[in-house]
């Protein structure tokens, strides 16, 4: 007997195939059992007629509990009706592992209860979908710096100091050498990277020390971080747009079903285009003005002046020019105004807030050790990295974007913790 995925329905109309899954759901009526299963690439609902398989299949067909892992053997018919568009006449049942009392039925559980049991929840149809989107977002990733002559060059994940400020390292002792911290960005090896090979991205897990109990923080994320020499502020956002445009975009072709088991209305997403609005910093707080919130200017934007501030305009929306105040030892002032960091975050839209973080790096030697004393930095630690502005220094621009950010946009979730097999946070580091 041919075995073949769901997925693969559609060649095999009319013939009779086997497929091997699990018991998703099932109901009952009459002499006909209706079993539906999954088998990771889709969703089949296979009909047991009593007047067509042995009474052994068919009690079979009625005793086996949710999540049993079967074989099922029968004629595929087209029927729009059904999941998927096809429905298996079947013929055979054949119990792999019989289950019973499966702990996620389909009622409704709290969400305590479900990310206890994340490993199992992983199987419902809503985590499969997310995780089908995420991995679609992977791959466009990938692809557009890929086809855009970037080289992936990963960063190491034990780094010897602090790249985005000292306040959430994880630190762990390191042999003899004293203290390692896992990295909170690659960023500061792409640049040795960009300076070795023009246009690089690292993509990897980063990790974070967040205190607080936000649906934006995770204490490890994924971030892919490009880094371009020979750019600047601008070619920054030029990148950053033409980037989201493309997975954004990618997405909707390629995952349209998976949207729709998620509910995502979608035009909100059809609008993510080039090219994106880009206000300054003093702009943004204007807007914020306007809107009747008292703002102190020089402050961060919290999530809900992002959310003030990305209402204003139907696609992601580019903030720039921070005060560098609040903003990173490594980026670049503003020649016009050197209160100003050449930063730029965007924001996407619907109140999900910052999903990218960039800027144009300090490529001046004297300038960016007077940052790393301001900053209270060890030296020491960055003697490799100021070697970059001794030989050959270049302007050179990245950005960072989280990839959970993005998938909890694109899928239109309301907490980062569905779009990672398994979120670590502040209060959950099981399973
Ligand atoms: O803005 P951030 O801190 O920028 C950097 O790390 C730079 N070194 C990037 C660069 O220029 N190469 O972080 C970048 C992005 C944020 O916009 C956000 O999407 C995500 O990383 N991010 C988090 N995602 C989940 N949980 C957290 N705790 C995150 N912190 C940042
Ligand atoms: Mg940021």
């Amino acid at each position: 007997m041919q075995k073949i995925y769901i997925s693969e329905l559609a060649n095999y109309v009319g013939q009779e195939i086997t497929i091997q899954g699990w018991l998703y759901n099932k109901r009952s009526s009459g002499k006909l059992r209706f079993l539906v299963l999954r088998d990771g690439s889709g969703y089949l609902q296979c009909v047991y007629f009593k007047g067509n398989v042995t009474p052994e299949i068919f009690d079979l067909s009625d005793k086996i509990g949710q999540e049993s892992a079967i074989e099922v053997t029968g004629k595929v018919k087209a029927e729009p009706r059904a999941v998927g568009g096809y429905e298996l006449d079947a013929t055979h049942l054949n119990v792999l592992h019989e289950t019973h009392d499966y702990p996620i039925t389909p009622k409704d559980h709290g969400i305590e209860f479900l990310m206890d049991n994340r490993h199992l929840w992983l199987r419902s149809s809503r985590q499969v979908a997310i995780m089908r989107i995420r991995h679609r977002i992977v791959k466009a990733i990938r692809d557009f710096f890929d086809d855009r002559g970037f080289t992936l060059m990963d960063a190491p994940i034990l780094t010897p100091a602090a790249c985005e400020g000292t306040s959430t390292l994880f630190e762990t002792e390191y042999f003899d050498l004293g203290k390692a911290y896992l990295t909170q960005s690659g960023q500061l090896y792409a640049e040795a990277g960009a300076l070795a090979l023009g246009k690089v991205y690292t993509f990897g897990p980063t990790f974070r020390a967040e205190k607080s109990k936000t649906r934006r923080h995770l204490t490890e994320f994924w971030m892919v971080e490009p880094e371009v020499a020979f750019a600047d502020l601008n070619d920054d956002m030029d990148l950053a747009e033409e980037f989201l445009e493309y997975i954004v975009q990618t997405v909707l072709t390629d995952r349209a079903e998976e949207l729709k088991t998620l509910e995502r209305d979608t035009t909100k997403l059809q609008n993510v285009k080039r090219p994106f609005p880009r206000i300054s910093y003093d702009e943004a707080v204007e807007i914020l003005k306007k809107n009747g919130v008292e703002f102190e200017y020089g402050n961060d934007l919290g999530a809900a002046d992002e959310t003030i501030v990305s209402n204003q305009f139907d696609r992601p929306v580019m903030v720039h020019r921070y005060p560098s105040a609040i903003k990173a030892f490594y980026m670049k002032r503003d020649p016009e105004n050197p209160n100003l960091a050449l930063a730029v975050d965007v924001l996407a839209p619907e109140g999900y807030g910052e999903i990218i973080g960039g800027s144009q790096r300090e490529d001046s030697l004297d300038l960016l050790l007077a940052r790393i004393k301001e900053h209270n930095l060890p030296q020491k630690a960055f003697e490799w990295y100021l070697d970059l502005r001794r030989f050959g220094s270049v302007p050179h621009a990245g950005f960072g974007l989280g990839l959970e950010r993005t998938v909890t946009w694109i899928c239109g979730l309301d907490h980062l913790r569905e779009t990672i097999p398994f979120p670590r946070m502040i209060y959950r580091n099981t399973p």
